[in-house]
């Protein structure tokens, strides 16, 4: 049977919409640009990528977890570069008011100043920087003493806090803090579904280092943050490394590497490693006029330590992890996403409504939802129920006929390979988490 991969985003947005994994913001009143909601089966998805993360990072000695306010001191914004360096250049067509990226534009568009939406030739306004961030107001005053910033990136929450977690948790250099957060960007193209939001939820964490080992730790980084994304079952060819190039390079960033994935729109980032340097501590010691060092017990020494930086997006990984699941196979559409991630992990079937069927189903379901995400399907027919849960990617469904009320077992259905096995329903648990283990992208 042909396989075939997903082709086009609006094919994975139709069935998330259906399905319940993301709805578009405040639908019933026609929507809010950019923004999505995650419906029962994206905000379980959302919820197993992120301890997905939380468990690579924070279970290891050296990394310790941070839950950071969104809302922060303006100063911060000051010292980070934000709010001077923030800006991305905005050109506006006066006939179509169409908004556009101006380093998203050929160079004979800017030149020849012809709207690519409308077309009106020289309609295009000269580049003007515009500031990412939202700002909003503390209190009930609206002046410019109250202004705060929503947080664009989490990082800052982690380096205001680097002494605090540093000496509360008696780190010693090198350290790690972990944080997953809402960051909120006002970008002046947003789209591609999920892929670029103003809101969205970013995992990030700061390996603060000896300064000198930070590119050895960098390189470390890269290799360990590509094996995520590998393990959570993307398929290693649509994966690549870009490194950026010196004017690609952040305000703040010695070296930096993107891990891309080959989305139906082509290559994008999906997760950026950086070496920050001693950056953003430097600059917040200039400006909170504190100082931000650490004392190395062993060698007496003092510093500023470097950081390395790993910053992925939750939604965006969610994405790539949805895109490179999902399959046609003939008429089946299939989600072929880690089992460990998917929403459910069993679906069982009573064959029949059969009051003799129901009752041993409910004893199954009942054990099995005591160690996993598990949902009942009792309607239509198998290929149907089989179906059902294909689209939404449960990697096993488990049907209850009449043999199984003799031998108490159950017919168990591999969602990848389609074959069937006869399981002791004492043994199912144990199964589908010996299956589960040496599960495959294929
Ligand atoms: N602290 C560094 C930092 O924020 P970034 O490359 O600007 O670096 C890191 O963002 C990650 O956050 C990106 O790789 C992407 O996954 C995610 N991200 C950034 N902007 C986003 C947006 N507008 N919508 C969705 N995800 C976004």
């Amino acid at each position: 049977m042909s396989t075939t991969d997903l082709k086009d985003m609006a094919e994975l947005v139709s069935l998330c919409k259906r399905r319940g994994f993301i709805f578009p913001s405040s639908e019933i009143y026609g929507g809010i640009g950019s923004c999505w909601d995650y419906g029962p089966l994206g905000s379980e998805l959302k919820l197993n990528v992120k301890n997905r993360w939380w468990n690579a990072m924070t279970n290891r000695d050296d990394i310790e977890g941070l839950d950071a306010a969104i809302l922060m001191h303006p100063r911060v914004w000051e010292a980070s570069g934000h709010v001077d360096g923030f800006v991305d250049p905005l050109v506006d067509c006066k006939k179509c008011r169409a908004r556009f990226r101006a380093d998203h534009l050929t160079p004979e568009q800017i030149d020849s100043k012809n709207c690519p939406t409308c077309g009106t030739k020289g309609s295009l306004t000269e580049p003007r920087q515009f500031n990412l961030m939202f700002k909003t107001h503390m209190g009930p005053m609206e002046d410019t003493a109250s202004l705060v910033y929503l947080r664009p990136e989490t990082a800052q929450g982690i380096f205001v806090n680097f002494e605090n977690v540093q000496q509360s948790a008696r780190q010693k250099i090198p350290f790690g803090i972990a944080q997953i957060g809402k960051a909120f960007r006002n970008e002046i193209t947003p789209g591609n579904f999920i892929f670029r939001t103003r809101e969205f939820e970013q995992m990030e964490m700061q390996y603060f280092v000896k300064p000198g080992s930070d590119m050895e730790h960098f390189e470390q980084w890269k290799a360990m943050r590509h094996k995520w994304h590998v393990d959570n079952g993307i398929r290693p060819n649509k994966l690549r490394f870009h490194e950026h190039a010196g004017t690609e390079l952040a305000h703040y960033a010695r070296a930096a590497f993107d891990i891309q994935y080959e989305f139906p729109i082509g290559w994008q980032e999906v997760e950026g490693i950086h070496n920050r340097t001693d950056f953003d501590l430097k600059r917040h010691q200039e400006f909170s006029k504190k100082k931000i060092e650490y004392f190395d017990e062993a060698t007496r020494e003092k510093y500023v330590p470097f950081v390395v930086e790993t910053s992925v997006g939750c939604d965006r990984a969610l994405l790539s992890i949805l895109c490179d699941a999902y399959r046609l196979e003939g008429e089946r559409t299939v989600l072929k996403m880690h089992p460990e991630l998917a929403p459910y992990k069993v679906a069982l079937f009573p064959l029949m409504k059969k009051p003799e069927l129901i009752e041993f189903s409910d004893k199954v379901y009942a054990d099995l939802k005591r160690t996993f995400r598990a949902t009942y399907d009792d309607s239509g027919s198998i290929g149907k129920r089989y179906r059902r849960q294909d689209e939404i990617g449960t990697p096993f469904c488990a049907t209850v006929d009449y043999d199984g009320l003799t031998d108490q077992s159950v017919t168990v259905r591999d969602r990848d390979n389609m074959t069937q096995e006869r399981v002791p329903a004492a043994r199912l648990t144990d199964y589908m988490r010996d299956q589960m283990k040496i599960w495959k992208p294929s």
